[in-house]
C-alpha cells in the first residue's frame, strides 16, 4: 500500500472524506500574510501599482484586506462596489441551472461574468484583466506576484469561502451574553431585562423572505424563496470563580452552545480574559458594558461603544496638562480602591503625567467601602495642585470636607454616578467630572427612544446608561444582520457594523458613532463637566466635546 492510500483510507475511516474542509483547517501563512498584511513569502513588502497614474503603494497599505475586507466578501464604498473575492465567488464553475449557482448574497457580487480559472485569476491580480478579457477598473491595483506567492494567495482566497458558521441553523440564530462574577447585580438585572424583552420581541415579528442571487443578478424566487425567520436565542454565560479560570469556562460554554456572536454583556474591572477569548475564537464580541475595555488595536473581533474609564483618564490627563492659564500643575494625587476600575485608569493618568515630568502620588484604598482610609488619603493628598478621584458613589458621598488648598479636583463620572453622583455641595465648585457621553440636555431625544421602549414594556429603569447601551447593542446587531441578508460569516458581521455605524441616528447616550476598520471604540470622546449648582443634576460643560 502506498503512503497516499494509507492516508486516504485513514481519512475515510475517520469520516473526513471532505478534503476541502480538511484543508480549511490548515493555516495558509503566506497567503494570509499577503492578503492581510501585504507581506510576501520572502518577507518583502507587497507592491501595488495603478495602471493609470502609476500610483504605487506598498506593504500593509497595498494589502487586499484594505478593500476586499477581512471576510473577503468585499464592501460598498459610496457608489463603488468592491466585489467579493473568496474562492467560490471567483472560481465557481458555470452553473448548468440557476439553482446550482446558489451563492450567499453579498452586495458587490458579480454573478454574470464567466468564472475565473486559476490562470485568469492570476492575470486579474497581475494585470487587471477580468475573466472575460475586459480590464478591471483603475480602483483595483495591479500586483507583481511570483508564482509561489500567487499560488499561496489563491489558496487563501479559497479558504476564505463562507462555510458553516457556529450558532446558525435554518431556524435559529444563537447568541450569548457574558457576565463576569464581579459585575454589579443591579446592572446585571437591568441589562438582562432589556435583552430578554428585545429577543422576545424580535421573535414575535413577521417572517421575512430570504434573498439569494441568480446568475442574472436578479433576486431568485424559485427554490430558495423560503420564508426564513430565524429565531434569536440568547444564552447567558455567567462566569464564576477567579479570572484565571474564565477562558476555560467560556470554551466549555462555546462548545456546548455554539453561538454566532456575543452581544452586550457585563463586566467588572477585568474584562481582558473575555476579550482575549473572543479574539482567539474569532467570535464577534459586540459592545459589552465594561468600564475597562481592552485597548488592543490589532484585534478584530471585540468592539466597544467607548473606552470607558481609560477614555476618562485621557480626558483628565489632557485637562491637567492643559493647565488652563493658572499656575502650572506639578504634583497630582489620585485616590482609588484596589482592584476596582479606577486602578487601571489611575495607572493611565500616572503614565501620561509622568511623561511630562509631573509628580503623581497614588493613594490606594483597601477594597470595600470603609471610609476611614478615605479620610486619611484625603489628608495626605491635600498638598498637590490637582486631585483625581476614581471612586464609587458610596465613597463620593463620604468625602467630608474639600481640600483647604485651592486644588482642582477631577473625578470619574462613569464610576461616580454621572450627574446623579452624590458629590457633597462643598465639593461641587472645585470638582470636574470626566463625562464620556453626550450631555443630558443634548441626548434627550436619542435616549427618549429606548426609555419609551422600556416604559411600554414595563422594564424598570435601574441603571439607565447600561440599559440604554444594551438596547443600542441589540439594535446595532439587528441592523447589521438585516444588511447581511443570510450571509452569516463572523468577520462579515464586524464589517457590516463598521460600515453602518456612522449612518445610525439612534445612538443613545453617544452623540455619534463610527468605526473605521482599524478602530475598536465606536464613540471617541467626551466632556469634562462641573455641576451648575450646589445640589441637583444640572451640569455645565467646561469645553466642547473633546476627542483625546
Ligand atoms: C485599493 C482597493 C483594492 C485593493 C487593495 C485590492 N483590490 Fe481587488 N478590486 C478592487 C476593486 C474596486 C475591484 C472591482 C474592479 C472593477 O469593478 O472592475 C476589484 C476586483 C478584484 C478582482 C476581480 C473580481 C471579479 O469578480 O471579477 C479580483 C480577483 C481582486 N480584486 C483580487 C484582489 C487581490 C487578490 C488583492 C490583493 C493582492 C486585491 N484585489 C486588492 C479593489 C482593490
Amino acid at each position: 500500500m502506498t503512503v497516499w492510500r494509507v492516508l486516504a483510507g485513514g481519512l475515510l475511516l475517520l469520516g473526513l472524506a471532505e478534503p476541502a474542509i480538511w484543508a480549511a483547517d490548515q493555516p495558509s501563512p503566506v497567503g494570509e500574510a499577503i492578503y492581510r498584511r501585504g507581506v510576501l513569502g520572502s518577507g518583502a513588502p507587497l507592491e501595488a501599482t495603478r495602471q493609470a497614474g502609476g500610483l504605487r503603494s506598498k506593504g500593509a497599505d497595498a494589502a487586499c484586506v484594505n478593500c476586499h475586507q477581512r471576510s473577503g466578501l468585499g464592501a460598498s464604498e459610496g457608489r463603488n462596489l468592491i466585489p467579493p473575492i473568496t474562492g467560490m465567488y471567483l472560481l465557481r464553475p458555470s452553473a448548468k441551472s440557476a439553482d446550482e449557482l446558489d451563492l450567499p448574497y453579498v452586495e458587490g457580487m458579480r454573478a454574470n461574468r464567466d468564472p475565473y480559472t486559476e490562470a485568469t485569476l492570476a492575470r486579474a491580480i497581475r494585470e487587471g484583466i477580468d475573466s472575460q478579457g475586459k480590464p478591471l477598473s483603475y480602483l483595483m491595483p495591479r500586483f507583481a506576484l511570483g508564482d509561489a506567492d500567487m499560488a499561496a494567495l489563491i489558496d487563501y482566497l479559497k479558504r476564505l469561502d463562507p462555510r458553516r458558521v457556529p450558532g446558525v441553523t435554518d431556524t435559529v440564530l444563537h447568541f450569548a451574553t457574558i457576565i463576569t462574577p464581579d459585575a454589579d447585580p443591579v446592572k446585571r438585572s437591568g441589562m438582562l431585562d432589556v435583552m430578554q424583552h428585545y429577543f422576545a420581541e424580535k421573535n414575535s415579528r413577521q417572517m421575512v423572505p430570504s434573498r439569494r442571487m441568480r446568475p442574472s443578478g436578479k433576486t431568485m424566487y424559485s427554490k430558495t424563496m423560503f420564508m426564513v425567520h430565524r429565531q434569536w436565542q440568547l444564552h447567558v454565560w455567567e462566569l464564576a470563580g477567579p479570572a484565571s479560570t474564565w477562558q476555560a469556562q467560556l470554551a466549555q460554554h462555546l462548545a456546548k452552545e455554539p453561538v454566532l456572536a456575543v452581544v452586550s454583556g457585563l463586566g467588572g474591572s477585568n474584562w481582558a480574559p473575555v476579550h482575549e477569548f473572543c479574539e482567539k475564537s474569532a467570535l464577534p464580541c459586540l459592545f459589552p458594558n465594561v468600564e475597562v475595555p481592552v485597548d488592543a488595536s490589532g484585534d478584530f473581533y471585540p468592539l466597544y461603544l467607548s473606552k470607558g474609564v481609560l477614555l476618562e483618564a485621557d480626558l483628565i490627563a489632557g485637562k491637567i496638562l492643559e493647565a488652563g492659564g493658572g499656575p502650572p500643575t506639578k504634583t497630582v494625587h489620585q485616590i482609588y480602591r484596589a482592584g476596582d476600575s479606577g486602578e487601571p485608569a489611575a495607572a493611565a493618568v500616572d503614565a501620561a503625567l509622568k511623561r511630562h515630568g509631573m509628580t503623581v502620588h497614588n493613594h490606594v484604598l483597601a477594597a470595600g467601602t470603609d471610609s476611614k482610609d478615605l479620610a486619611d488619603a484625603l489628608r495626605a493628598a491635600a498638598t498637590g495642585q490637582a486631585l483625581v478621584l476614581w471612586l464609587r458613589p458610596a465613597d463620593i458621598a463620604a468625602l467630608g470636607d474639600p481640600p483647604a488648598a485651592p486644588a482642582t479636583v477631577f473625578m470619574s463620572g462613569l464610576m461616580g454616578g454621572l450627574e446623579r453622583s452624590p458629590l457633597p455641595p462643598r465639593w461641587r465648585a472645585s470638582t470636574h467630572l470626566a463625562y464620556p457621553f453626550d450631555l443630558p440636555q443634548k441626548r434627550i431625544v436619542r435616549v427618549d427612544y429606548p426609555l419609551g421602549w422600556f416604559r411600554i414594556r414595563q422594564i424598570p429603569v435601574v441603571a439607565e446608561q447600561v440599559q440604554a447601551d444594551t438596547y443600542l447593542a441589540c439594535g446595532l446587531l439587528a441592523e447589521a444582520l438585516s444588511h447581511m441578508v443570510d450571509t452569516f460569516v463572523q468577520p462579515y458581521l464586524i464589517e457590516q457594523l463598521q460600515g453602518m455605524l456612522e449612518h445610525r441616528v439612534i445612538t443613545g447616550y453617544y452623540p455619534h458613532l463610527t468605526l473605521a476598520s482599524n478602530q475598536r471604540f465606536a464613540s471617541k470622546g467626551g466632556y469634562v463637566v462641573h455641576f451648575a449648582e450646589a445640589s441637583g443634576t444640572k451640569l455645565i460643560a467646561d469645553s466642547n466635546w473633546l476627542v483625546p
